[in-house]
């Protein structure tokens, strides 16, 4: 080894001892002769001394030196002189007097520093990925991600999972995104299509009899990027055989509470997690992946705006709002305003906005309504003077929509959403499927294998729209963090379900018929989940995208700017594929 410690690990006891560090060069301070040196490796930071009366050779050359220069220095462990101590640094009451010092390699000026969390432009980041690692937030992040991923292994192989590696080369699994595909060179004009996730294989596996499998698993997805999507992510895959949702639910909200605890020094906000229903979530929140870090409800007074002569309210399927406490007092009609070009981005039509002053009412709408509605509006919404009631008249779906965004807007500018805590919950009792109005069809709200609720089976052929199914999500801070199912094991029911979602017998015989035959041979009944470990370490890192929490990320245009890909082939590979590249016109 070219070191005998690690940059973080000298302390008291050391003192008097002859270590060799190595590491690079995070800083370096000329102070009249002596030379300070702070010396970096993954564990921590290390101050070096050099005096040119006592050590020449090694002074001469710590003067030539630059930052992120790797080095090698012996030297002697010294208590620091008094008033030199720095409380910040796990090695702040020491530092190495070099005897000896070696370059073991020189570095040219970093394009950004290393030794500060300066605003870097995420371009030029990217491109010097290796360099941007070295950065203190980014070290960080890597090791929590790693305490993340080996706390898991630990604690499943503690309850009996086994981790299975399934193939990445495989066919369509779909999770509602676009394939990646790979083209066969030994089969002309067939493709491989990268796993949008493990679902398949992991219910192949409850076939085989694992029981307990589980799978830190890569998945494909192709899809518009956001800052919560990469083109590929890493799932925590499991999969359980005999179990029932509650089961499913309450193994990984200990695994999760546990592992947080460990790792995160956020607490948990509401212990045992909360439990919503799909139909309530929509209502008071608006979404699916509800923010419980704060309250602010949505309130429906659709009943109360019918019949007020004001055609905005009266002619719309939905009328909603929400209580933006205080704001009535401080917000400007600049602020207001801007809020309303927010909502209409998002496709409303209009804002409806209510102040309520001590001794009134300034409004875009109250002239329009009789007082006892507005009264009864204001009851709803529990307004008081000093408030900013806003409503939005619209189709459930765009009124519940804007909502949830503005809601959440507000959690932002007003600090309601604390960022110290993790607000967890489940949401359950999913409708089966949704409407599809473009593809007049059914779509499943999860995937095509989950299975209905037990008393739901029947109302597959008498009414799917008010099919329950077996779905659960875990929502932390507003983001979904993991989605699962008790899965279908059972060959008509898979089959009728594929019917009601469109899927024409060839079709599902020619993509699935291996899960179909498989039912046929003493299937299980079984479930899982999948948590997102990048949105999970994004949220206990509280970083605001999953790239800050994964080493070697996509760009928003789904590239990799450090390599260079994608990037054109070479023809003759193509030939050997059996692919054209059509003209961007043809
Ligand atoms: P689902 O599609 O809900 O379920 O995905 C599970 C979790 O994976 C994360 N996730 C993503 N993370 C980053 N980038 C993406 N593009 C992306 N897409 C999804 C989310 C999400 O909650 N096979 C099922 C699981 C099951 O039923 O067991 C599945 O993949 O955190
Ligand atoms: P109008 O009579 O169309 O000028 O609308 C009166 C007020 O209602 C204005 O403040 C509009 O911004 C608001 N408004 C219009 N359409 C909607 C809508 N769909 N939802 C909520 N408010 C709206």
């Amino acid at each position: 080894m070219h070191k005998s410690h690690t940059s973080g690990e000298l302390r008291r006891d050391h003192i008097g001892q002859t270590v060799k560090l190595a590491g690079w060069v995070n800083r370096r301070r000329d102070h009249g002769g002596l030379i300070f040196i702070d010396l970096r490796d993954r564990w921590g930071v290390t101050q070096v001394v050099s005096d040119p009366e006592s050590a020449a050779a090694a002074h001469e050359l710590l003067n030539t030196v630059r930052n992120e220069f790797v080095l090698q220095v012996t030297g002697v462990v010294r208590e620091r002189p008094e008033g030199q101590t720095n409380e910040n640094l796990s090695t702040g009451e020491i530092e190495l007097v070099a005897t000896d010092v070696k370059i073991l390699n020189a570095s040219k000026t970093p394009p950004f520093e290393i030794n500060e969390d300066s605003n870097v432009d995420e371009k030029v980041r990217l491109k010097y990925r290796y360099l941007d690692l070295r950065r203190e937030r980014m070290r960080r992040n890597l090791v929590l991600r790693s305490e993340v991923t080996t706390y898991i292994r630990n604690y499943l192989a503690n309850e009996g999972f086994i981790e299975v590696e399934t193939p990445i080369l495989f066919k369509t699994t779909p999770e509602g995104a676009r394939d990646y595909l790979v083209p066969s060179r030994v089969h002309p004009g067939k493709f491989y299509a990268l796993p949008q996730s493990p679902q398949q294989l992991k219910q192949m596996l409850m076939v085989a009899g694992v029981e307990k499998y589980f799978q830190i698993a890569r998945c494909f997805r192709d899809e518009d990027q956001r800052g919560d999507r990469q083109p590929e992510f890493t799932q925590l895959d499991m999969e359980m055989s005999f179990v029932e949702r509650d089961d499913v639910t309450q193994l990984l909200e200990d695994l999760m509470t546990n592992m947080i605890e460990e790792v995160c020094d956020k607490p948990i906000m509401q212990k045992p997690w909360p439990r919503i229903t799909y139909a309530d979530a929509m209502d008071r929140f608006g979404e699916d992946r509800p923010d419980l870090r704060f309250e602010m409800y949505l309130k429906d007074v659709t009943a109360i705006c019918r019949d007020t002569g004001f055609k905005v309210f009266d002619g719309a399927p939905m009328v909603k709002g929400i209580n933006a406490e205080g704001c009535g007092a401080t917000y400007s009609r600049k602020q207001i305003d801007a809020l309303t070009k927010f909502v209409q981005q998002h496709g409303a039509k209009g804002l409806a906005w209510l102040r309520i002053d001590e001794d009134g009412y300034k409004s875009s709408f109250a002239k329009f309504l009789s007082e006892e509605k507005i009264g009864e509006m204001v009851a709803a919404l529990d307004g008081k003077p000093g408030d900013l009631l806003l409503f939005i008249a619209d189709k459930a779906e765009v009124a519940n929509d804007v909502l949830a965004r503005l809601r959440k807007r507000f959690g932002v500018e007003l600090g309601l959403a604390d960022p110290n805590v993790l607000a967890c919950c489940w949401v359950i009792d999913f409708p089966m499927f949704m409407w599809n109005e473009d593809e007049t069809r059914w779509d499943p709200s999860h995937h095509l294998f989950t299975s209905p609720m037990p008393d739901s089976i029947p109302l597959l052929d008498t009414d799917p729209g008010a099919a329950v199914g077996s779905q659960y999500d875990m929502v932390i801070n507003g983001y979904e963090t993991a989605g699962g199912s008790i899965r279908i094991h059972n060959r008509a029911l898979q089959e009728k379900v594929f019917k009601l979602i469109g899927l024409e017998d060839d079709v599902a015989q020619e993509r699935f018929g291996h899960m179909l035959e498989a039912f046929e041979y003493g299937t299980p009944p079984h479930g899982g989940i999948a948590p997102g470990i990048d949105r999970l370490v994004m949220l206990l890192a509280g970083e605001p995208n999953i790239r800050e929490v994964i080493a070697f990320p996509k760009s928003q245009q789904a590239t990799d700017i450090m390599a260079g890909a994608p990037s054109v082939v070479e023809d003759h590979q193509l030939v050997e594929l059996h692919v054209g590249i059509l003209d961007e016109d043809e």
